[in-house]
């Protein structure tokens, strides 16, 4: 399969005809649904006559590939979970043997060991692919400077992002994380239009370059494309208003590809927007695993469509969003920004709490910075959560960091409905994330 798009030569040219040119859908709805199904069944198929795990989880629920008929038949076949590539670890859920693969990352977990995932040369063409699109339609361009902060190594932010911005024909600094003072220094001298970060590490490079006396706005940045994280709309309106950047979002997962799965668009930022010809999205009730329809909130479970060494059949992704019809590309769904992994989920007397939450009320009180953790505490038989928030002035004396405390204090119970204790810490005293920002530490006994 040769498919190219976002700007460069060639065309994703398939049975249904022409899916994607240049920076457009031109398939209709009808012919992209059937698409869909051709290459689900395609998939379906590779995973079941490949990958031993897959045999057994189709067996043991009754069901077989000739059953699918249509689309909402994916609802009958088994989902896929973390667990199940770990118990394969670590090549077991390969579906092409070990020689055509040609390259491998991994995600660390926080226990045990990393989930490891694999590429054909023909699944490095296809990220690439989408990885361009997405770039494209963030706003970056052919001719233009991408500066790339997403780690390079088994993480797939660094390399995800740096495939696709060469092949939309970008000049790309591979820089990965780290030494921010250089990150600064290399954004004045180069002059990128473009930067692929995290949104929490973007936070640390535009206080170091505050730091050094040089003015954000004076860079010539103009695009962020950030994501690897939750982030939230205050947070984007807080980056666009320190800095003249573009903050998208964009999305993925390693198992299901790495970065490049769903992409908001620069002119409308108004949520991600799924390339679904390859990643066929459902929304489940978290709990009872039922498909819910579009427009409830849910978690995100992804079928790959075109993938050859790693097929995932209804990956349960454990984040969580909402589906809508599309905008900026009207074929395809859009998702929502996510609002945080089940994982991620605190609760606390009872009630559901998400850092992001924490993030959004403490981007409104004036004088907090950007910079936060929850605390999880259990001191008597009920959970407790500590915010931890960095005060942006290190002049800003006890009784003003009080009253910000009180304020963010009061608007969460507030708006969330739950009591929470804050504290207002002096600035750069909370650790830094180079990439994936931590939000929570769970202190409650074991
Ligand atoms: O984080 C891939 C990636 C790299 C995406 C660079 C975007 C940019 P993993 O390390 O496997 O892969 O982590 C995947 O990160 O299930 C989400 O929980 C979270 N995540 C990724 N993008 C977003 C986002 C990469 N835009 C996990 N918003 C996912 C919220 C995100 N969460």
């Amino acid at each position: 399969m040769h498919n190219t798009d976002a700007g460069v030569e060639g065309n994703d040219v398939a049975a249904a005809g022409q899916v994607f040119a240049a920076d457009r859908v031109v398939a209709t709805v009808e012919e992209l649904r059937t698409l869909q199904l051709d290459r689900m069944r395609w998939s379906l198929g590779h995973a079941y006559d490949n990958v031993p795990h897959y045999r057994t989880a189709f067996d043991s629920a009754g069901v077989r590939v000739e059953d699918l008929r249509e689309l909402a038949d994916l609802a009958r076949f088994p989902f896929t979970t973390k667990a199940d590539l770990r118990e394969s670890y670590p090549f077991g859920m390969f579906a092409v043997p070990r020689e055509e693969v040609v390259r491998i990352h991994a995600s660390s977990g926080t226990t045990g060991k990393p989930t490891v995932v694999g590429y054909t040369r023909d699944d490095i063409d296809m990220w690439a692919t989408v990885m361009a699109r997405s770039i494209h339609a963030a706003g970056g361009r052919r001719g233009d400077l991408l500066h790339v902060v997403y780690g390079y190594g088994l993480f797939t932010g660094g390399l995800g992002a740096h495939y696709g911005a060469e092949r939309l024909g970008c000049t790309v600094v591979p820089v990965s994380g780290g030494m921010t003072a250089r990150q600064v220094q290399l954004i004045q001298d180069f002059r990128p239009r473009v930067i692929m970060v995290t949104p929490s590490y973007f936070l640390a490079i535009l206080d170091e370059m505050e730091a050094q006396g040089v003015d954000p706005k004076e860079t010539p940045l103009e695009i962020g494309i950030f994501g690897a994280e939750p982030w939230t709309e205050p947070m984007r309106q807080e980056v666009q208003r320190r800095s003249n950047i573009r903050a998208v979002d964009i999305y993925g997962l390693s198992e299901v590809i790495g970065p490049g799965v769903s992409q908001e668009s620069g002119d409308t930022q108004d949520g991600l927007h799924l390339w679904e010809d390859h990643f066929y999205p459902e929304v489940v009730d978290p709990i009872t695993g039922e498909v819910l329809p579009d427009g409830q909130e849910g978690e995100l479970v992804l079928t790959s469509l075109t993938k050859q060494a790693l097929p995932v059949v209804r990956y349960r992704t454990r984040d969580l969003t909402t589906l809508q019809p599309g905008t900026a590309y009207p074929q395809f769904r859009r998702m929502a920004k996510i609002t945080g992994r089940s994982d991620d989920m605190m609760i606390v007397r009872g009630v559901n709490v998400f850092p992001s939450q924490i993030e959004e009320h403490l981007l409104a009180v004036e004088g907090l910075a950007p910079h936060y953790l929850c605390v999880l505490t259990r001191p008597g038989r009920m959970d407790e959560l500590t915010v931890q928030v960095e005060a942006a002035s290190a002049h800003a004396g006890e009784a003003e960091r009080a009253a910000m405390a009180m304020k963010l204090r009061g608007r969460v119970k507030e708006r969330v409905g739950v009591t929470i204790e804050v504290e207002v810490v002096a600035p750069h005293s909370l650790e830094r994330s180079l990439g994936k920002a931590k939000r929570i530490s769970d202190q409650r006994p074991r």
